[in-house]
């Protein structure tokens, strides 16, 4: 069992959860993640490992309440127990002093951004960070970032904080000459996001680098669900990745494979909200 310390909503259903979990934190290298379950009988959820204190044996979790078991995990109060954190698992980032590198980070995946950023400043790189969401609200961690990055752009697609539009409009500017161009690019986010960066940069011959959020059950390469081609070869994300070269991945094949099962994440979700609502009448009347 695994305690919740802290468990804050940073933005609308994002919550960063620290959490007791000393031998992970002693463990973890950036890039790698953890399988989380509420319950016994919960779904397995893989959530990266935004940060972790091996002297206070901590580790903290960033988690969007998407489906019925995100939403359990977030509804976990300071003091409650998760029943499994199982990790580290999946490869490191791999770290080189490339230069100048462009790290991209659109909506909650700015999450698994963060602790990229933060390695590869360590590394001795210069970091110019983009990071965007719909609106003001779904931007996260612009402050945290800021520390580590030479600059830091904000994009939103209503326009109510940083320039209008999508994360793509500042690649734009650096592939262009507007900004200082990258030597090296990272981007974490919706599947069209990281595929729409990659198609920018393959014809410059720009390394390109992706962390994929495949759909996973035992997170150790036994039982093929997180599957993704990657440059013609089958690779399983949970133990080959997460992080790819994003030219080489086929995305069309990633977003099948992950609206697979939307049908049956939907009616849970219906199921577990009418339950709530039967519960919260309970309690008033
Ligand atoms: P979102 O759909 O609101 O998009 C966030 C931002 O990404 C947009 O504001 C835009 O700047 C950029 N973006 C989106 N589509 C784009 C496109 N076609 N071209 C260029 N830029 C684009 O995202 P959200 O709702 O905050 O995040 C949820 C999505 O992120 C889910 O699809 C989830 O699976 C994914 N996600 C991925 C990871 C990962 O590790 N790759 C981690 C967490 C979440
Ligand atoms: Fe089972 Fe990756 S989650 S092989």
């Amino acid at each position: 069992m695994f305690k919740i310390i802290s468990n804050t909503e940073i933005g609308p259903s994002v919550h960063r959860l620290v959490i007791l979990a000393p031998r992970v934190a002693r463990a973890r290298k950036p890039g790698q993640f953890v399988i989380v379950r509420k319950k016994e009988s919960s779904e397995r959820i893989p959530l990266t490992i935004a940060d972790a204190d091996p002297q206070a044996g901590t580790i903290t979790l960033i988690v969007q309440a998407v489906g019925v078991s995100t939403k359990a995990i977030v509804a976990t109060p300071p003091g409650d127990f998760l029943q499994d954190v199982a990790g580290p698992l999946g490869k490191p980032t791999h770290l080189e002093r490339w230069g100048k590198v462009a790290c991209i980070g659109g909506g909650v995946g700015t999450a698994v951004l963060y602790p990229l950023v933060k390695a590869l400043y360590e590394k001795g790189n210069t970091i110019y960070t983009v990071i965007g969401g719909r609106g003001a609200k779904q931007v996260i961690l612009a402050d945290e970032l800021r520390e580590f990055s030479k600059e830091l752009h904000i994009t939103t697609e209503d326009g109510t904080l940083g320039r209008k539009g999508l994360v793509t409009i500042v690649l734009e500017d650096m592939l262009s000459g507007k900004l200082p161009c990258p030597d090296v690019v990272f981007a974490v986010g919706p599947v069209p996001m990281m595929e729409a960066v990659a198609d920018m940069t393959r014809s410059r011959g720009i390394p390109t680098i992706v962390s994929l959020n495949a759909i996973m059950i035992d997170g150790t390469g036994m039982c093929g669900c997180c599957r993704v081609t990657v440059g013609g070869e089958v690779k399983f994300t949970c133990v080959d990745g997460p992080e790819f070269d994003g030219h080489k991945v086929d995305f069309k094949e990633l977003r099948n494979r992950l609206s697979m099962y939307r049908q049956q994440e939907q009616k849970a979700l219906e199921e577990y909200c009418r339950v709530e609502e039967q519960i919260r009448h309970m309690k008033q009347s």
